[in-house]
């Protein structure tokens, strides 16, 4: 009896060195570790075989299937590491293949110029306010000296947003410039110390609206940065060496500022100041129409009206304010000649910046 399980053993072992395959192997677990498999019917048999020799036969025969057993998950292991070893084999990815590139956005041209004057002032000392885009007609043009039927809004005719039967005097409108802004933020501060209202230094950057006949250089939607300080005892010396800082900050040490007198009905004095041409250097040119010299903002010290409409007592503050516009500075550094390109959303043109 020992002698015939040690032949099945054997002869189960010698099978398993043969099979190749997973399907194979599952044949041969039936065949040899299976109910009907030659070790199974040694227990089943065990009934015949002589008392006392039951025990090392049953012995024998539990080794033998333990044998047989561990032989088949050695088996089992090695058929799957083979299996896994060939699809890695067979079924390799090329990762030398180059990928395809992410796109990757930009900021809008006007918003990166827009970002360098924030950081310009920034730097000077300036805080950003933020003022709304919905006016009213006293915020927009009454506060800053602009009655109604004064001739300087002829230049800001404005889009209305409610009906005309329901204007009246003070009609809401879209914002024409950011200058409303000034009321608003002055009369923040004020509010604060009323009898000694805090100094004011902020830029105020934002969307504005007018009614234009669009063209090159007009669209009825566009960006403009605000600049506010009021203090006790600001000049305009304060206003001249600050703007002409910024210039050089913003365009190039060399460059050189000057201010033509203007009028604005919520500054007094009022003027516009030119950079000198950053294209030619002066010698004049096509962008600076052969004068040598840029326009790149309005500029004055707050009428007195406006200090009072804000909250700051006159006789005691004084103040500068200006406004710039950074499609107009995007223009002209880039040498883009029409405005409605910002707009158009072509990635033919944002691409470039
Ligand atoms: N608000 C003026 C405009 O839009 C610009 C300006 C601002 C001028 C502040 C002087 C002071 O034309």
């Amino acid at each position: 009896m020992l002698e015939k399980i040690k032949e099945i053993q054997q002869a189960g072992l010698e099978a398993l060195a043969a099979v190749a395959s997973e399907e194979a192997l599952q044949g041969w677990k039936v065949t040899h570790l299976g109910r009907n498999s030659a070790i199974m019917g040694v227990f089943k048999n065990m009934g015949s075989v002589p008392k006392e020799q039951r025990g090392e036969v049953g012995r024998a025969a539990n080794q033998a299937k333990q044998a047989l057993e561990a032989a088949f998950e050695e088996k089992a292991a090695a058929l799957k590491e083979a299996a896994l070893q060939r699809s890695l084999q067979e079924e390799r990815l090329d990762i030398t293949l180059p990928g395809r590139a992410i796109p990757r956005g930009r900021l809008h041209p006007v918003t990166q110029t827009l970002r360098e004057i924030t950081r310009v002032f920034a730097e000077m000392g300036f805080q950003v306010y933020r003022s709304r885009e919905v006016e009213t007609d006293e915020y927009n043009f009454q506060l800053l000296n602009f009655p109604p039927h004064h001739p300087a809004r002829e230049m800001q005719d404005s889009f209305y947003v409610q009906s005309a039967e329901a204007r009246g005097d003070n009609p809401l409108l879209l914002r024409t410039h950011t200058s409303p802004g000034q009321i608003h933020a002055m009369r923040q501060f004020a509010a604060e110390n009323p009898e000694n209202p805090p100094p004011v230094r902020i830029i105020l950057p934002g969307m504005c609206y007018r009614y234009e006949q669009v063209s090159t250089r007009y669209e009825s939607q566009f960006t403009q940065v605000e600049g506010l300080a009021v203090g006790k005892d600001i000049t305009f010396s304060d206003l001249k060496g600050t703007l002409a800082d910024f210039a050089r900050r913003m365009f190039g040490q060399d460059v050189r500022a000057r201010f033509r007198a203007s009028h604005f009905p919520f500054t007094e004095p009022s003027a516009e100041m030119d950079i000198q041409c950053f294209l030619c250097g002066g010698d004049g040119c096509q962008v600076c129409k052969r004068t040598g010299w840029l326009e790149i903002l309005g500029c004055g010290m707050v009428h007195p009206n406006v200090l009072r409409n804000g909250g700051y007592d006159p006789e005691r503050y004084t103040g500068y304010a200006f406004g710039m516009g950074p499609e107009r500075i995007t223009m002209l550094r880039h040498h883009i000649e029409d405005i409605r390109y910002f707009w158009a959303n072509d990635l033919r043109f944002l691409e470039q910046f």
